[in-house]
């Protein structure tokens, strides 16, 4: 049995990724915690209560931080609608949160269940890095670090086109995060753009008749409108259910991947949040980072459907 702390920046695709591991039998989900990012956290945290409803599950969710550590970027309401979830018009949640905040639950529960649990961070990594710095030795207990998030080529999709989001939103964060983890593997934004759903995919998984396959068709349908009008392919982006994919099956999932050392850059007009890897291990640094380069797609869509059916 796997067992998640999930980060989130409850968003669309955030939401496809907590029903991908909500439908998974080998999966035991511990925790939620919120971050800012996609939205703002009083808008990603309900969302992670309205996804709870829509599983009829019980999860503790946890508040996180409302913003970057230093530099606060603009969200992404243009790819997740002002409330998140696609503007669906998704019901509000009556489930409430715990009152802890969300970076002490990160380091409570790895102090709980040390060696026991892994992290899935699916946005930006504000909490991750706090909770590094409230206990140094976090990195050794919990098991592992799933990202979403960096541009291993500098093929962003960010206004710089060097970073992605999760990391472009705070990257001071992300270099606490890198500086400090060993055990990290990472789902960078070429990954996903080299694996989207086809457009049969999704209107299949969209027909599912069931409350999660409804809510999947709700808050997608917005989002494929979107991809349609900006980039005029009939697909959908999938980042954070192929992260989460990686970290349910690695051993199914990943059909390539590399280990090298990952920095920061923290500077520079068009290069703040890139995500610079040493591919050819010429820096002397030890290796903190598990790159997926490829993965099967064909398991990534047979989890997600499994996550609504
Ligand atoms: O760049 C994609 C990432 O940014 C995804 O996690 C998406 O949800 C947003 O957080
Ligand atoms: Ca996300």
């Amino acid at each position: 049995m796997k067992r998640f702390v999930i980060d989130t920046d409850t968003g669309v695709d955030d939401a496809e990724a907590l029903l991908m591991a909500f439908g998974h039998p080998d999966v035991t989900i511990e925790a939620i915690v919120s971050v800012a990012g996609n939205v703002g956290v009083d808008k990603t945290t309900p969302n992670v209560l309205k996804v709870l409803d829509a599983v009829g599950r019980d999860v503790p969710v946890y508040r996180g931080c409302d913003r970057a550590l230093v530099f606060r970027k603009p969200n992404a309401e243009d790819a997740h609608g002002s409330d998140g979830l696609g503007d669906a018009g998704i019901p509000e949640s009556a489930r409430t949160i715990e009152a802890e905040h969300g970076v002490d639950a990160l380091v409570r529960l790895a102090n709980e269940h040390p060696g026991e649990l892994t992290l899935v961070a699916l946005g930006p990594l504000t909490n991750v890095a706090l909770a590094t710095r409230l206990d140094p030795d976090l990195p050794n207990k919990y098991r592992e670090l799933v990202i979403m998030g960096g541009a291993v080529y500098a093929m962003g999709n960010t206004e710089t086109r060097s970073a992605e989001f999760n990391i472009f939103y705070d990257p001071d964060a992300a270099h606490i995060v890198f500086s400090e983890w060993l055990n990290i593997t990472m789902l960078s934004w070429e990954a996903t753009a080299e694996n989207p759903l086809t457009l049969e995919q999704t209107n299949t998984l969209s027909a599912i008749s069931t409350p999660r396959g409804e809510f999947f068709h709700k808050i997608t349908r917005a989002q494929i409108a979107m991809i349609r009008n900006f980039l005029g392919v009939e697909t959908l982006f999938i980042p954070d259910p192929l992260a989460m994919a990686v970290a349910i099956e690695p051993e199914r999932v990943i059909t390539r991947s590399e280990r090298h050392y990952v920095q920061l850059e923290l500077s520079g007009y068009s290069t703040r949040g890139q995500t610079v890897v040493d591919w050819r291990d010429r820096l002397g640094k030890t290796a903190n980072t598990t790159i997926v380069i490829s993965v099967d797609m064909q398991r990534v869509y047979e989890l997600m459907r499994q996550g609504l059916e």
